[in-house]
């Protein structure tokens, strides 16, 4: 079967930018490696499955934060290693768990857990990730990351339910923010807060180094939430529109519903007609055509702005710069 490059160019970016540093290189690796291990002596299927949903890769954004910002911080590699492995797992689980859900057949180019398996199977696999991810940051030996690991997990969780029950159709900043915070900001979060959490640095360092993740999360959705508009959908891997053919109204249609409450389009998807192709195919061509596009990338700039300023006071490190470039790269881009 032909891969697919699902990695959106911004993404693909991102990916390149946080690889820069000689510490990040030779530690991915390992991460992958810890990773990988996390499924030995299990059912073979179990086995199969875990080693073909980790070789396919990803652009493993959160480990590579949480190693650029605890090297920067001065954390014990081995420990972030291990969080970082915590993470990207805990995030794997999350992806099992959600292409299940919405019945996505194909991530990073592979055939997804739920094509080939049926529903049952695959939560069970998902919720072996899960086991496999908290033992993990049980094992960078700080109850603190323990603890805020469960409350990312249940974060993820509610706003999964949130999004199922509530979000269709509902146009809404406040539901906006809060879904992508659970989605996408939360766990960048964890990233940079729990790396900063086994630094030896005092708490006002801990919480830049949050916001830091936070922040930047929060821009790297909205930008994400833009490319659905956007984005060269064989790039993006989804049809464009996606998002609003599902009834997820993110910020672009936000800004666009704002301005033209009066549209045939609109009214029919704040009914919650979002399954009509059609008048959808129309209303994702419109929100293309009007600045909706860039005013919401305005407001990823005003985020990745936060992020950047979220720095100061950090110490100056090659790390802190890849963390620089990346926020600036967020800010500065053109779409
Ligand atoms: C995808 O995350 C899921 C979201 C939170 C939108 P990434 O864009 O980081 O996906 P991978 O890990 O690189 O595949
Ligand atoms: C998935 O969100 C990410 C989670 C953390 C649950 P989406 O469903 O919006 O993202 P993709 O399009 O599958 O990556
Ligand atoms: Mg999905
Ligand atoms: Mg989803």
């Amino acid at each position: 079967m032909q891969k697919l490059p699902l990695q959106t160019p911004l993404a693909y970016l991102i990916g390149e930018i946080l690889s820069t540093t000689t510490l990040v290189k030779a530690n991915v690796e390992k991460v992958e490696e810890r990773m990988r291990a996390q499924a030995n002596e299990r059912h073979p299927d179990l086995r199969v499955a875990l080693d073909n949903l980790l070789v396919s890769g990803g652009k493993r954004v959160r480990p590579k934060l949480v190693l650029l910002t605890g090297n920067m911080l001065g954390a014990d590699p081995e420990k972030l290693i291990t969080l970082a492995a915590a993470i990207e797992l805990l995030h794997t689980a999350t992806l099992v768990h959600d292409d299940l859900i919405d019945g996505s057949l194909m991530r990073r180019g592979n055939e997804t857990i739920n094509a080939n398996w049926t529903p049952a199977a695959t939560v069970l696999t998902g919720d072996f990730i899960f086991a496999r991810a908290a033992k993990l940051a049980a094992e960078t030996g700080s109850l603190t990351v323990m603890e805020e690991f469960a409350e990312t997990l249940a974060i993820m969780v509610n706003g999964e339910l949130t999004q199922m029950f509530d979000a269709r159709g509902l146009a809404s900043r406040e539901n906006y923010y809060q879904r992508i915070y659970a989605k996408t900001g939360s766990l960048f979060e964890l990233s940079t807060h729990g790396a900063a959490i086994i630094s030896p640095v005092d708490a006002e360092i801990v919480e830049k180094a949050r916001i830091f993740g936070r922040e930047l999360g929060t821009a790297f959705q909205i930008v994400d939430d833009v490319l659905d508009f956007t984005g060269d959908q064989t790039a993006v891997g989804k049809p464009v529109g996606s998002d609003l053919l599902q009834g997820l109204i993110t910020l672009p249609a936000l800004y666009y519903i704002e301005k033209h409450p009066e549209d045939k389009e609109v009214k029919s998807l704040l009914k919650g007609h979002f399954h009509n192709k059609k008048e959808m195919g129309i209303l994702i061509e419109n929100i293309r055509k009007s600045d909706a596009i860039q005013l919401a990338l305005e407001e990823a700039k005003e985020y990745a702005a936060r992020a950047l300023q979220s720095l100061n006071g950090q110490p100056q490190s090659e790390e802190r710069h890849a963390l620089e470039s990346l926020a600036e790269y967020v800010t500065n881009r053109n779409v």
